[in-house]
């Protein structure tokens, strides 16, 4: 037997304005992206940008339905848009950002395994690394690649 270990980096920052100016507009991009949210059930908004390679930014905000498997996340929304209307970009970048009644939470927004399962997919289609940026006010992390968001990625079949 071997104990093993997964290390993970990312980066913190304080403010967008620390950034790269893409990864400001992109976090930017997500919060007004929150806009768009229709969430009548659960009153958290979310918003998510996509970058894709020709510096296209695609938004999408969570879609909640009274039937509640019928929603979809924020994450998910931008990119099925992304991956529908520009099949042969590659989505090089996605940021999200999330609170409740349009405020941005003080937490940054971190997707679920599904959304995060949704980028390996398109890394993986790509063949680059999908950086991931999770915005909160006054804390934003990124992750230079979808793995180290989601360690051991399934991409088997
Ligand atoms: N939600 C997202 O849009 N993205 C996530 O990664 C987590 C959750 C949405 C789904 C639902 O509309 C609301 O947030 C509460 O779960």
């Amino acid at each position: 037997m071997t104990d093993k270990e997964i290390k993970i980096s990312y980066k913190e920052y304080s403010s967008p304005d620390e950034m790269s100016k893409e990864d400001r507009e992109l976090v930017l991009a997500a919060i007004d992206a929150m806009k768009g949210s229709y969430a009548p059930y659960s009153h958290f908004n979310v918003g998510a940008a996509v970058r894709l390679s020709n510096g296209t930014v695609v938004k999408g905000a969570n879609q909640e339905n009274a039937a509640f498997p019928s929603g979809l996340c924020a994450e998910r929304t931008a990119m099925f848009h992304a991956g529908a209307s520009y099949p042969d970009k590659a989505m090089v970048s996605i940021a999200i950002a999330g609170g409740v009644m349009g405020r941005l939470a003080k937490a940054p927004a971190t997707p679920c395994g599904a959304c995060r399962q949704v980028m390996a997919q398109y890394q993986a289609k790509s063949g680059k690394p999908m950086s991931v940026i999770m915005a909160g006010d006054g804390i934003i992390w990124k992750f230079d690649k979808v793995d180290d968001v989601l360690p051991l990625i399934f991409d088997s079949i």
